[in-house]
């Protein structure tokens, strides 16, 4: 677990230096390019269930559009409960898939 935990903060930190390569060209756009980026460099991680699967596919396509990914473990499940509804709206997600990527996040937070 820790391994796995390590990893994932490798290729994070991995991201972020190539989100500073790229970010000159795509600072003040909400472009599919940012988050095509954003997507190769996000780790592969296991969920228990096809339902949480569906919630890491929907948070990587919808929330690194405008921003770079956000690493779910920065944040709090009480950050979190304010963050995610606001951020729903921002990306115009309808009332299941903002379900769908809350119980993603929270049980991702969970695995701490
Ligand atoms: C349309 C653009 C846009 C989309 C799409 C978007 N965000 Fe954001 N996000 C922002 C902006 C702008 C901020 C910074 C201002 C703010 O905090 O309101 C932000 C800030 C954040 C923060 C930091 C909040 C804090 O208080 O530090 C997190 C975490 C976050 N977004 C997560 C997400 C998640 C998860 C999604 C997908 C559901 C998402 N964002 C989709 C625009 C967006």
């Amino acid at each position: 677990m820790d391994q796995q935990k390590l990893k994932f903060n490798q290729q994070n930190n991995m991201k972020n230096l190539i989100l500073l390569v790229t970010i000159g060209s795509t600072l003040f756009a909400c472009s599919p390019k940012t988050s095509e980026v954003v997507k190769l460099q996000r780790t592969t991680i296991m969920t228990p269930s096809a339902d949480l699967a569906q919630g890491f596919e929907l948070y990587q396509s919808n929330c690194g559009g405008c921003h770079e990914l956000k690493n779910e473990l920065d944040y709090s499940k009480e950050q979190w409960q304010v963050i995610l509804p606001k951020m729903a709206k921002e990306a115009h997600l309808d009332a299941k898939q903002e379900k769908s990527i809350s119980n993603y996040v929270y049980w991702r937070i969970n695995q701490k």
